[in-house]
This record gives C-alpha cells, sequence and structure tokens, in this order.
C-alpha cells in the first residue's frame, strides 16, 4: 500500500501543507528543527492514531491552534481511501473515513499501516520494559486491528482493578476511606475480568513473538552485517507461573508444530486460569501496594544480544542493530502474504556507521514507498534516490 497525499492543517508546526506522494522513495530534508519529522509524525499517526514522539496530543496542535486536520490519501490493491482526522483539544477527536464519519476513531485502524523507525527506537533497547511491551502491542494492531480494541479493555479494566486495590488496601481501610469487605467482593469480578482479557491479550503476544522472531534474527544479522552465531534474540516473559513463547534458540518449524498441538484457543484458557490463581497468590501484596501485580502489563520482551541481556549490556551500535532489527523484522512480518507497509526512516541515517547504512539501504530499497527524513542529504545512500523535497520554515518544496 502506499500514502498517495498527506495535507495538513494546523498540525505542529505546519499551517498548512499539502503533498503528493510517489511511489518508490522520497526523500524530505532540511536543517534541524524545520519539520521534517513533523511530517512523518503525521502519517503515524494516520495508521496509529499515535505519535511515535509524545504520549498526549496536545503538543500535535499547532500552537495557538484549536485543532490540527491531517488528511491523508492511501492507495492499497483494492481501493483508494481518504482518511480525515481532527486532532481536538479538550475533546475527542474525530475520524473520517472516505468522508463518512467512524463512531470509533479505532476503526480506521488498518487503512494505512506503517513501520517507523525513528532516533527514539533506542528506547526500545535502553528504555523500560513498558516500551517494549508497547513495541508488540502497536505490532500486533497493526497485524489485526482488532487488538486494539482488546488493548483498551485490558487497559480499562487494569485502571479499574487497580483503584480498587487502593480503596480495599490497609491504610485506606484503617483511614475509614475503604470498605474492605465491599472491595473484596466485587475485586474478584475483577479478578475474571483482568484474568479474561489479559490472557487473550498475552497469548496474542506470545504467538507475535514467535512470528517475528526468525525476522528480527535475520534482519540483526544484515544490518549488524559480518557473521557470528545467534547475535541477537528475543523472548515473551510472563509476569506469572510458566508459559511464555518458546525458548529463543527453537526453530520456527518446532514453534509452528508447538501451535499446531495445543491451538490458541487453549492456549488462551490456560492462560486465564493460570493469570487467575497467579492473581489470587499475590492479592495480598497487591493490597498492600495498591498495585496489580500479575498480568501482561508486567510482561517483558527480553531482548538478548550474544547471549547477553541487550538492556544493560549492549554496545550503543549494537543497541541501534537491533532496534533497527526490531523494525525491519515487523515489516518483513507485516509483509508477508500481504501489501507492504508504508516504511518510514526518520532521520535514521546520520545515526548509522557507513556500513550499517548502505546495509539498511539496500535491505529497504524495494519496498513499495519509503519516506526518509535526513538533515544531511549526503547521509542518505545512493540507492535510496527518489523524489526529494526540501523542508524549511514550515513549508515543502519539490527539490527534484
Ligand atoms: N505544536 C506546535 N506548534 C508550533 N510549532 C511546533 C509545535 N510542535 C513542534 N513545533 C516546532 O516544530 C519544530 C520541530 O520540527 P521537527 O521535529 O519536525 O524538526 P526536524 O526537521 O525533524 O528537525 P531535526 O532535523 O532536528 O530532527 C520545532 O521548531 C518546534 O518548535
Ligand atoms: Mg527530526
Amino acid at each position: 500500500m502506499r500514502l498517495t497525499r498527506l495535507a495538513l492543517t494546523d498540525f505542529r508546526s505546519y499551517a498548512s501543507a499539502d503533498v503528493t506522494l510517489a511511489p518508490g522513495v522520497t526523500i524530505f530534508s532540511g536543517p534541524n528543527g524545520e519539520g521534517k519529522t513533523n511530517l512523518v509524525e503525521a502519517v503515524g499517526y494516520v495508521a496509529t492514531l499515535a505519535s511515535h514522539r509524545v504520549s498526549q496530543d496536545g503538543p500535535l496542535i499547532r500552537q495557538g491552534a484549536e485543532q490540527a486536520i491531517i488528511r491523508a490519501g492511501v492507495t492499497d490493491a483494492t481501493r483508494d481511501n481518504l482518511v480525515e482526522i481532527e486532532v481536538n483539544s479538550g475533546r475527542a477527536n474525530r475520524v473520517r473515513l472516505n468522508r463518512v464519519p467512524l463512531s470509533r476513531p479505532r476503526e480506521v485502524l488498518g487503512t494505512l499501516r506503517t513501520v517507523l523507525f525513528a532516533p527514539e527506537d533506542l528506547a526500545l533497547i535502553k528504555g523500560d520494559p513498558g516500551e517494549r511491551r508497547r513495541f508488540l502491542d502497536d505490532l500486533l494492531v497493526a497485524m489485526a486491528p482488532r487488538y486494539a480494541a482488546v488493548r483498551g479493555d485490558y487497559d480499562r479494566v487494569l485502571k479499574q482493578r487497580t483503584a480498587l486495590l487502593k480503596s480495599a488496601g490497609p491504610k485506606a481501610v484503617r483511614a475509614g476511606r475503604g470498605s474492605r469487605e465491599a472491595a473484596m467482593a466485587t475485586l474478584d469480578v475483577w479478578d475474571a475480568h483482568l484474568a479474561r482479557i489479559g490472557a487473550e491479550l498475552l497469548v496474542a503476544r506470545e504467538h507475535l513473538v514467535d512470528a517475528v522472531r526468525p525476522h528480527v534474527g535475520h534482519a540483526y544479522l544484515e544490518v549488524a552485517g559480518g557473521g557470528g552465531d545467534t547475535p541477537a534474540a528475543i523472548s515473551y516473559r510472563r509476569s506469572f507461573g510458566t508459559g511464555g513463547s518458546s525458548p529463543s534458540g527453537e526453530s520456527p518449524v518446532e514453534a509452528a508444530e508447538d501451535r499446531s498441538r495445543s491451538d490458541h484457543r487453549d492456549r488462551v484458557l490456560s492462560a486465564e486460569a493460570g493469570l487467575r490463581a497467579a492473581l489470587g497468590e499475590v492479592r495480598d501484596a497487591e493490597l498492600e501496594r495498591g498495585v496489580c501485580l500479575a498480568g501482561p502489563h508486567r510482561d517483558e520482551l527480553e531482548l538478548s544480544v550474544r547471549g547477553l541481556p541487550a538492556r544493560g549490556y549492549a554496545s550503543h551500535g549494537e543497541s541501534w542493530s537491533l532496534a533497527l532489527a526490531l523494525r525491519l523484522g515487523s515489516f518483513e512480518l507485516l509483509r508477508a502474504g500481504r501489501e507492504d507497509p508504508v516504511l518510514i526512516l526518520d532521520d535514521v541515517f546520520a545515526e548509522l556507521d557507513a556500513g550499517r547504512r548502505d546495509r539498511l539501504a539496500r535491505l529497504v530499497a524495494a519496498a513499495e514507498q519509503v519516506l526518509v527524513t535526513a538533515a544531511v542529504p549526503e547521509d542518505v545512500p545512493a540507492v535510496l534516490a527518489g523524489t526529494r523535497f526540501s523542508v524549511s520554515g514550515g513549508g515543502l518544496a519539490h527539490a527534484g
């Protein structure tokens, strides 16, 4: 699939901008702070309804404006779509697809699929476990948009249950702010909800990790270059009991056989029972601390390089290669048997040495559409020749 047009009104630094995009490679270049990342951030927003840079929408609206509008033309094998998103401050965003207002914004997910690499991706390796869970959940939604609802439901249940734990905890009860009995009965109900939705989410993540693993391993070797044995590995670790994705040494074939032995439904049911039991075991500690101690919100995507945990051990270059491998692996998984997602490389080449730059460029050159930003156009390897725009002063100009 590809983006045919991007029009912005009061989005970030753009009062208004309108670009028509061709298939193949498009390079946006210009000095620092002129609005290159702002552009690709808008593209990512159309695909995910979230920014890759900020968790709140406020900064996306141009200073002094009330709302930002993103319009995107998206063409895939079956049709041309027009996505229109109103990002509002202080009230709900609105989304229209082919001029028809959607009752829920998330219904637009899947219309445009993107894979975005950005300097922020280093946090995937060096940051908190939450970054890696978000990576998995974003990829899950890109693979199967229905998981946006599962994820939303889980977040809601987790919030409710956590509030309840706080109100039923010893401190609240002593202070006369909560009734322990009432809360305990309600907690049982929320345990059941959390286990049911949590199991669905975590088993989906486990399948996803199994599916993306070979692509990530392959991409790591391609990006990092040289030989080496099992340099990068990824695995999923539950916050409770046993289970989890197959060990990283296992071949994809074995993993597939595993899956056919115990089908998806069985695995979800057994995860649900396991999580339910775990919640029972940790409840006293949860009440004491006022936090929910078991569930997919505490699971880990474990990353390692040469047998050592990536976080805290991997070198800067290794961390970069692994972050890239996660994105490239995602791209390969998303395109398998389907149309290519739009690939976005924000300021990536400046961070890489010449060898990695060239290998990355060769890997992505054949994608249906690649959007590249670079402060220094010479940083972009020649194999990625394509349409060029120069970005400055809140505007865009064709640069050949
Ligand atoms: N909500 C907003 N309203 C107005 N201007 C904004 C808003 N958000 C960001 N900006 C401006 O946009 C500019 C940053 O744009 P962007 O991040 O796209 O730069 P860039 O071209 O990618 O730069 P670099 O090469 O350093 O990555 C900053 O000057 C910032 O002040
Ligand atoms: Mg930038």
